[in-house]
């Protein structure tokens, strides 16, 4: 690999609780890196992070309720310009970290450049539009109804304390799409990063300290089972934001001594399968699949994680597959490449194991370049022909392995889709109209999107991204965001009221009661 500076490592030990920035003195977590240092193949040491203890984790949590003060602070009862104020004050202080959070971005996860600078440039996006999006439910929410003889406002207002747990995938990006609406909507959040990707928010925290009022956002940095169970069986969190997956939020779930009280809005596993139909236009589906299943090393929930192939062309979508992904490189993500090392420990044997089993199975490996090119690093290997007695099958790899599974009847196809436990999107390649459609049809309902002759994927960020079965609970995008972090509450008189209501509207006292439009 071609040599580029390593970042001096950061000593970080900080953390936000009650708009106080702490230091810690206790125990701390190295950071390295997946990339491996030229000659000595040692990953990277990119500093550190405090491992905060449950006292502090349950400190944060006193602190996020005391800001909420059951509905009662001043976070959740402010006016709907003073809250756009001040994710526009943290908006501006995130864009002078650009470099500093995308650098990192790209050296803890060994995310490529562009995609790391990327990921940024969404999530400021992202926030621009919550903003406006959040005007817009605020305008729509600014006007008094009179019908059988009762004067209503409804709006939305916010469910509570928020506990928010990101992804490493998409350490930014994933997690703000859950931090910004919530806070949007009112509510006061504790935020803990994942395991993978934590130096890169650390240039924010003093951003949230200076554009939220104390205890609105509280970040600690640690274990989750030393800061989030704890906090969890308090009873006091209203609601659980995770990306991940189930069986992490089934165990903070089962945590919460009153589950009923808790809303969930969780983004889980998934095994999105494209179905190629004899008919496909084979180039576009081969270079579909290959990115559709590789992008960043195939770490993405939305990543393409069986492909289902007609038994007729099977073996030329594998040879044609298997030289696409031949043809990607692997290597520092400073240097673009599409392929990067891999940031889970463990992760190559993981991989190799997958392999192992199937080809144990009766698959082979069907591309030349395939398999462990450093104790970080492995090519993608297209395995072909797979069946249901091998584990890639059933499991989500969550990195470089393309199971290809011959079909002869789309009936298989369709029934193991049910069978699966995962419903989050589906591919389809056909160019024949009466066969999409009848895909179409019949996918809808399995998953909660089907994209035609084209790879999964979240965005663009307006549209619903949500699945079904064990993929999501709640539904996200700039729009629906909003919904699933609040709740509609209202204001109810008798017409007799009128005087009484027009009078508070007059003096602009209540924030809720109130006709202004916001500009
Ligand atoms: O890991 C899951 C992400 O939400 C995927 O997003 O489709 O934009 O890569 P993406």
């Amino acid at each position: 690999m071609k040599e580029f500076s390593t970042p001096a490592p950061v000593q970080w030990n900080r953390y936000l609780i009650d708009g106080v920035i702490h230091q810690w003195q206790g125990d701390f977590e190295q950071v390295h890196s997946p990339v491996l240092s030229d000659g000595d193949s040692t990953p990277v040491h990119l500093g550190q992070t405090p491992l905060l203890d449950s006292e502090a984790g349950l400190k944060a949590l006193e602190a996020a309720c005391n800001a909420y003060n059951n509905g009662r602070g001043a976070w959740p009862t402010a006016g709907a310009d003073q809250r756009v104020a001040a994710m526009e004050h943290f908006l501006e202080l995130m864009i002078e970290k650009r470099e500093e959070v995308s650098t990192y971005l790209m050296w803890e996860i060994a995310k490529n450049r562009s995609a790391a600078f990327k990921e940024f440039d969404r999530t400021v996006e992202y926030i621009r539009d919550t903003i406006e999006e959040f005007k817009e439910l605020q305008r729509r929410g600014s006007k008094i109804a009179s019908k059988d003889g009762i004067l209503s406002q409804v709006r939305r207002g916010p469910l509570g304390v928020v506990l928010c747990l990101g992804p490493y995938n998409y350490p930014l990006n994933e997690t703000f799409c859950l931090l910004i609406p919530a806070l949007m909507m009112g509510n006061t959040v504790i935020f803990k990063p994942a395991k993978y990707g934590v130096l890169l928010l650390t240039p924010l925290v003093e951003a949230f300290q200076k554009a939220f009022p104390p205890g609105v956002v509280n970040v600690l940095f640690g274990r989750g089972r030393t800061l989030a169970a704890p906090i969890m069986a308090t009873g006091r969190i209203d609601v659980l934001a995770l990306i991940g997956n189930s069986s992490s939020s089934n165990v903070l779930v089962a945590q919460h001594p009153k589950p009923n009280r808790l809303r969930q809005i969780l983004g889980l596993e998934a095994k999105n399968p494209a179905i190629v139909f004899p008919d496909a236009d084979m180039k576009q589906a081969v270079k579909q699949c290959a990115s559709g299943a590789l992008s960043y090393n195939g770490q993405r929930c939305t990543a393409l994680k069986i492909l289902y192939v007609h038994r007729s062309i099977a073996d030329a979508f594998v040879e044609a597959l298997s030289k696409e992904v031949d043809a990607m490189e692997l290597g520092h993500p400073a240097s673009d490449t599409p392929l990067t090392p891999l940031p889970e420990k463990n992760k190559v044997a993981d991989m190799e194991a997958y392999v192992e089993d199937a080809c144990q199975k009766g698959a082979q490996i069907m591309n030349k370049a395939a398999g462990r090119k450093s104790s970080t690093s492995f090519f993608p290997a297209v395995l072909y022909p797979v069946n249901d007695e091998m584990r890639i099958y059933h499991e989500e790899q969550f990195g470089p392995v393309v199971p290809v599974v011959p079909y002869d009847d789309l009936e298989e196809v369709m029934s193991s889709i049910a069978r699966s436990d995962y419903g989050q999107q589906c591919s389809i390649f056909s160019q024949d109209a009466s066969t999409v459609a009848y895909a179409v049809d019949n996918m809808v309902n399995q998953v909660c999107r089907v994209n035609i002759n084209s790879s999964c994927q979240r965005g663009p960020d307006h549209l619903p991204f949500t699945g079904r079965k064990d993929s999501a609970v709640g539904t996200l995008s700039v729009h629906d965001a909003l919904r699933s972090f609040s709740i509609r509450t209202l204001m109810a008189a008798e017409a007799g009221q009128k005087p009484l209501v027009r009078s508070i509207l007059a003096s602009g006292e209540s924030h809720f009661l109130s006709t202004d439009y916001l500009l």
